[in-house]
């Protein structure tokens, strides 16, 4: 029987599943750190992850390694030229999780916006005396301008919704979509730098990569509106948190929605120090049944690449499907 590591806790229906296939090794604790990892996978043939890094040295210590499966679609933790030389398929888990982040972006987006936490936050204190004019006043999101960044699935998903709110939606990305889906989401291409001085609320959807570093830092965030809000769903790295920090304390912008963080689970201690933004502890997908389809089609990608049989080269998700020509 092949042998499989299940990196991470996951629902215990989905090891079910892969354990009717493989002999399972479970890791249903703390994420395992990059010695244990190695350690775990020398003698597997695949494994399931969420967000472990995986790299050539990982890779090397797993003879045996045709696959690994990751339970996200973002897949940064994935050294994907070490996993190319060592001919191992990466998958990753995209468009299920589509509607409920874009749902997520949204909740953020809007909580930054009208204060929803630091309001709570005040009425939980005790501190609520009686209903005034000017509490807690925000800014708002019916008939402004979306400013998103990255319009891959999620921020096409993300678009779809500033319909009912009236919006302008404004767009970047490293290239243009096609003009129909432009046209179909009536979203409008500008440069970075124009999106960032027009819009209102901006939104960060955009994959982590190196030349992705710090997409906003210090420059991007003063070219900002002071009303206007930052939400970031994407990958902690993009925005550099430091240069947030102070943004939101000298009120260069108005609040911002954070969901991923640089060195998460780790935070900025600027960020806890703010009222203005809204922290999520990266639970942009976590809708129940988003997070078991994402589980599943994990499990589903990770199957597919071991079988011998029917499912063998009808790999769902495969990142580098170049390695599924190769034998290893
Ligand atoms: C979550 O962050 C994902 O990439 O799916």
């Amino acid at each position: 029987m092949q042998k499989i590591l299940v990196a991470r806790p996951i629902f215990p229906d989905v090891v079910d599943r892969l354990r009717a296939h493989f002999e399972v090794d479970w890791n249903n604790g703390p994420p395992l750190g990059p010695d244990e990892l190695a350690r775990r996978l020398a003698d597997k043939d695949g494994a399931l992850t969420a967000g472990d890094p995986i790299g050539a040295a990982v890779l090397a210590a797993a003879p045996r390694l045709r696959v690994v499966a990751n339970m996200a679609v973002g897949y940064n933790n994935f050294d994907i030229p070490a996993f190319n030389a060592a001919n191992v398929l990466a998958t990753n888990t995209p468009d299920v999780l589509n509607e409920s982040t874009a749902d997520f972006g949204w909740a953020l987006m809007m909580a930054a916006a009208r204060r929803i936490s630091e309001s709570e936050r005040w009425l939980r204190a005790g501190e609520w005396k009686g209903w005034r004019h000017d509490g807690f006043l925000g800014v708002d999101i019916y008939g402004s301008t979306l400013g998103i960044i990255g319009m891959g699935r999620i921020g096409q998903a993300l678009a779809r919704r500033a319909r009912g709110f009236g919006m302008r939606v404004v767009y970047h990305n490293r290239s243009r979509v096609a003009h129909q889906i432009e046209a179909e989401l009536g979203a409008e291409y500008l440069s970075k730098q124009m999106l960032l001085q027009q819009a209102d609320h901006v939104v960060l959807v955009l994959p982590y990569s190196r030349e992705n570093h710090h997409t906003i830092g210090a420059a991007e965030l003063a070219l900002m509106k002071p009303t206007a809000t930052l939400t970031n769903i994407a990958r902690g790295g993009i925005v550099d948190d430091a240069a947030l920090a102070e943004a939101l304390r000298d009120k260069r912008i108005a609040a911002a929605g954070l969901d991923v963080f640089e060195g998460e689970p780790g935070v900025h201690p600027g960020l806890l120090a703010v009222p203005n933004v809204v922290l999520t502890p990266h639970i942009a997908s976590a809708s129940e049944t988003t997070r078991r389809a994402m589980a599943n089609l994990a499990a589903d990608n990770l199957m597919a690449a071991l079988s011998e049989g029917p499912l063998a080269g009808r790999v769902p998700n495969p990142i580098n499907p170049q390695v599924l020509e190769r034998t290893r």
